[in-house]
């Protein structure tokens, strides 16, 4: 075992504050990395706060890694000391089950290990994520960052990248596709940034009117101001697909007559109940479709990093030193970050 300095959350109300946490000899399938940067995500919250009531404590946020390999374990072939690798979400699965066979990992049947707040599957300890100074993971789960990738840049695509990538090329957006991004924080400027690249006609919809002029530099086709009625009554019923980013309950009947018939919206930042109901009319008269998606795939992970790669896509962000952390989530919370915090790990050392 390694000691080694991280960033915690030991209860809801703690705040993140430095610790130490161990990380577990090589097994024959592992890689160890040294985390250069990590990616602040909206869910690094709700596990730090506890908002979904599943957080088991001391909590070690971070899955949008990316670093360096120091070592790799004995049967290990694809990845050597030196590579720049990537870790996001997820840390393993079954590997047995029907998703897992397809490398849709995400959505194993056993549930699969995340990076943070989940459970080792060998030896039952609990796992931590990227707010420290190395992780050590089975080389399944460990993904290349490719060369014209800035590290720092690329860091969020292994959250915020994959879980907007995913479902858009899941459900097929190509030229002549209206697409509606709603919300842009990390997400959704990913959202705007892939679909436009995809060829698609994007519209940003945000509650932010000081964000119309950045949505155009992302790549929106054009703004909605989503709290002005007259502007969503002027929508209605032309969208092919609505990708919510929305971390909060909010009314989703706006949004539902906002699509084309057959329309299809697509929710991955709610996890709650809807509030208020679900008009399920505004599904049924025009054959549209609700549904949800869960980050990615190992495989479209690295699929997605390849594209991002071969389009010069990457994330907007802003360096962050771990000791601002505290005051880094309220600036989320804010919707004050353009577009994810990426905390530059080496001031993790001065802690
Ligand atoms: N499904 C998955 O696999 C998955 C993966 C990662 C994250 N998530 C979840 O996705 C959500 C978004 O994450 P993120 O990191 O992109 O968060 P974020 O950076 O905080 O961005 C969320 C955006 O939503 C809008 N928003 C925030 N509060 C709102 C409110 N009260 N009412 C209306 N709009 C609001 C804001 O955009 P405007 O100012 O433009 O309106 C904000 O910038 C989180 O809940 C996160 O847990 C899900
Ligand atoms: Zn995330
Ligand atoms: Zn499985």
């Amino acid at each position: 075992m390694n000691e080694i300095k991280a960033f915690a959350a030991t209860s809801a109300e703690s705040g993140m504050a430095p610790t130490t946490i161990s990380r577990r000899v090589l097994r024959p399938d592992d890689v160890a990395v040294d985390i250069e940067y990590c990616g602040v995500c909206h869910t690094d919250i709700h596990f730090a706060r506890n908002d979904w009531g599943m957080t088991r404590y001391p909590v070690v946020p971070g899955h949008e890694i990316v670093g360096r390999v120091t070592a790799v374990g004995t049967d290990v072939t694809g990845f050597r000391p030196g590579d720049r690798v990537g870790v996001g979400c997820l840390v393993d699965s079954c590997r047995q089950c029907a998703p897992c066979g397809e490398g849709l990992e995400q959505y194993c049947r056993e549930g699969p290990t995340l990076t943070y707040n989940g459970e080792d599957r060998h030896d039952q300890s609990p796992t931590f994520g990227g707010y420290s100074e190395a992780i050590v993971v089975s080389d399944r789960f460990v993904l290349r960052i490719p060369e014209a990738l800035d590290p720092a840049a690329a860091a969020p695509l292994l959250c915020a990248g994959i879980t907007t990538y995913s479902p858009l090329r899941h459900f097929g957006v190509r030229p002549g596709h209206k697409v509606g991004v709603i919300g842009m924080g990390g997400l959704g400027h990913m959202g705007v940034k892939f679909a436009r690249a995809m060829g698609a006609e994007v519209t940003l919809f945000t509650r932010s009117p000081g964000k119309v002029a950045e949505a155009e530099k992302q790549g929106a086709h054009k703004v909605v101001i989503s709290t002005d009625e007259e502007q969503m009554a002027a929508v209605a019923g032309t969208f092919d697909f609505l990708l919510d980013t929305v971390p909060v309950q909010h009314d989703l009947n706006p949004y539902i007559e906002a699509l084309s018939y057959d329309g299809t919206m697509i929710l991955v930042g709610l996890l709650d109940s809807v509030e208020p109901p679900l008009d399920a009319g505004g599904l049924v008269f025009q054959r549209r479709a609700l549904v949800g998606s869960l980050i990615g795939g190992l495989p479209e992970t690295q699929e997605m990093l390849d594209f991002c790669a071969e389009h010069d896509i990457a994330c907007d962000i802003e360096m962050l030193d771990i000791g601002e952390i505290n005051a880094a989530y309220e600036r989320v919370m804010q919707g004050d970050v353009k577009y994810r915090f990426v905390i530059d790990m080496q001031t993790l050392a001065a802690q």
